[in-house]
């Protein structure tokens, strides 16, 4: 899978993304990644980004022909362009599961004010939001999403099932996982995961992830399917 993000801060996205996963990605060739100075689709000798808005009002807004010029230039027919914005559809695993799909993604990252609105409706094909808050900027939202979409292609992970278990793919919380020692300042591991055999174990692990899901995110645990066995589980709760 391949990404082209267009920023002014083309640095900051490759820096970050050269860590832990991802930056393993790239490196076997999993995911492509570039990053692409906005300003070198810009033409006059101060190459701006940027200029005031019709109708007056506070701050700036980003100029559409570099976004523009940098899009023809990168896209082909299997792109898909995504605008990274407040305004945009909330990021979620479902919609990191469906651009996973994607062969090639183009991420726009906003500054300032705001974007012309000859982006959004003549360029772009999705706007998406990595939560209910405002950046300045949209380059560590695609950072999120970079990050998030890339442990979904196939072989980043290693090992497939983990994905399948991850908190959120089945709209459930983690369960709390523990490590040695089995006693710490006078907090012990749980008897059924310390001493359990395989069956009590799968049990407790799957009532925990029911409880902190109840009592954290009642509105995740209505979207779960959930089995007979879950219902009965919740209702030891
Ligand atoms: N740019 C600024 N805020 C943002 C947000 N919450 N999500 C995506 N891009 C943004």
């Amino acid at each position: 899978m391949r990404f082209d993000v267009v920023t002014i801060f083309p640095n900051l996205i490759t820096d970050a993304a050269a860590y832990g996963v991802l930056g393993r990605a790239i490196e076997q060739n999993l995911i492509q990644l570039a990053a692409h100075d906005l300003r070198d689709w810009c033409h006059d000798r101060y190459r701006q980004v940027d200029d005031t808005p019709y109708g007056g009002g506070p701050g700036m807004v980003m100029k559409p022909e570099p976004f523009f010029e940098a899009v023809e230039q990168l896209r082909g027919d299997k792109s898909h362009v995504v605008l990274l914005s407040p305004q945009g559809q909330l990021l979620n695993h479902g919609l990191a599961r469906s651009l996973s799909e994607c062969e090639h993604l183009i991420l726009l990252c906003g500054r300032y004010e705001g974007v012309d609105e000859r982006v959004r409706s003549a360029l772009v094909d999705q706007e998406v939001s990595v939560g209910d808050y405002v950046l300045s900027g949209g380059e560590f939202a695609a950072l999120v999403l970079l990050d998030s979409v890339s442990r979904l292609v196939d072989g980043v992970l290693g090992n497939d099932t983990s994905v399948d278990q991850e908190s959120h793919t089945q709209n459930l919380l983690e369960y709390p996982q523990y490590t040695r020692p089995a006693q710490y300042r006078s907090m012990a591991v749980p008897v059924d995961l310390a001493e359990g055999h395989h069956e009590q174990i799968r049990l407790w692990r799957r009532r925990e992830a029911l409880r902190r899901t109840l009592e954290r995110r009642p509105d995740l645990l209505a979207r779960a399917a959930l089995t007979d066995e879950d219902w009965r589980l919740l209702g030891e709760l």
